[in-house]
């Protein structure tokens, strides 16, 4: 029994702000945002569009193109770390814009790892029989916990979601395997202070501006090179594949370069990699549905191909997985 991706979906919101929209809101520009990142724009939701109205759309599509019902799913999982709420989880109010109500619901929080957690959790669900269909949802709203006054950050984020249909199947395709890492040392290169339980809401937390996410770009990036190589060797050794037998490598999206120095260190070729930063920015755990969902439609994953994706992000978390399409 293997959980196979049987439809895909995503969803960016329409409103786009370019380079040069920033350049008019910090101190930066086109050409330094574009040769530092490979981001040339982003999508911002609409006023009052939330996470679950975007994973909901997302979803839709997936199951749209999967030919199933929101009654044909056993469960709702999604990775997210900018839901609607604090809580409850906005999967369940997914759950309730669909109707789908025989599943049960939950978020993860694993930050840009999001979506391959949520992948993970969803295939040992249905791989152990507990279940046959998932949904399995990235959805973030990252526009609203960005200090757009903050030309280190701002430059970097979006708003999208994307999501897959996991479905049972005695077959030789799907999910071949998924790894899991964290470490909680490094929570404070790349978190969001306020508020919670260590900073709860305060007049002055607001004017410390808590409630914006920090990072420290360049620590990140040095431990997200080496950890998303190192996590998707293992996935191919793991499965006794090396990287000419990759189709597809969709890594998560967080910046150009960073593709580009694990894409070279793994050995693949600019064709086997797909790339859509430059168009949606890092949209944390919905950049890999997104480019699934795009890398599908596009018709460039074809049965029987192998499918490499890899993911790195808060806490810090990562991990990889291998799908045979
Ligand atoms: O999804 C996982 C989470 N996030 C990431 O993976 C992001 C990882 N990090 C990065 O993508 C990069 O570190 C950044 C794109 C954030 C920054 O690129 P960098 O090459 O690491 O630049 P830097 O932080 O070392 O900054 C270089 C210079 C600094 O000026 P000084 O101190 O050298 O005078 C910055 O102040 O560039 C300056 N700078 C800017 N200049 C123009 C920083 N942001 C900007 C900006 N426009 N937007």
């Amino acid at each position: 029994m293997r959980a196979r991706i049987i439809g895909t979906g995503s969803y960016l919101p329409e409103e786009i702000r370019t380079n040069y929209d920033l350049e008019k809101m910090v101190d930066t520009s086109h050409d330094w945002i574009v040769a530092r990142t490979g981001i040339v724009e982003r999508r911002i939701a609409a006023e009052g569009e939330c996470t679950s109205d975007m994973a909901t759309k997302a979803a839709q599509r997936a199951m749209d193109m999967a030919g199933v019902t929101a009654e044909d799913i056993d469960l709702i999982v999604m990775g997210t770390i900018t839901g609607d709420f604090p809580w409850p989880a906005t999967s369940c109010l997914v759950q309730a814009q669909l109707g789908a109500k025989n599943a049960h619901a939950y978020d993860i929080s694993a930050a840009c790892s999001g979506f391959l957690y949520a992948l993970s959790n969803a295939n040992d669900f249905i791989t152990s029989g507990r279940g046959k269909r998932a949904l399995v949802i990235g959805a973030e709203k990252f526009s609203h916990i960005v200090d757009w006054t903050d030309r280190n950050t701002c430059i970097l984020f979006g708003d999208g979601a994307g999501a897959v249909v996991l479905e049972g199947q005695e077959s030789e395709a799907g999910v071949l395997s998924t790894h899991l890492y964290s470490d909680g040392n490094y929570w404070e290169l790349l978190h969001q202070p306020g508020f919670g339980a260590r900073y709860p809401a305060s007049v002055d937390g607001i004017e410390a501006k808590l409630p914006f996410l920090r990072m420290e770009g360049n620590e990140v990036f040095k431990v997200a090179v080496r950890s998303l190589t190192k996590v998707s060797k293992e996935a191919l050794k793991t499965n006794g594949y090396t990287s000419a037998d990759v189709a597809q490598f969709i890594p998560h999206q967080a910046n150009l370069r960073i593709l580009e120095a694990t894409t070279k260190r793994l050995g693949l070729t600019d064709e086997q990699s797909f790339i859509n930063v430059h168009k949606y920015g890092n949209t944390s755990g919905a950049t890999i549905p997104i480019a699934i969902d795009e890398a599908n439609r596009q018709g460039l994953l074809k049965s029987g191909d192998l499918i490499l994706s890899a993911a790195f992000g808060g806490g810090f978390t990562w991990g990889s997985t291998l799908i045979r399409w």
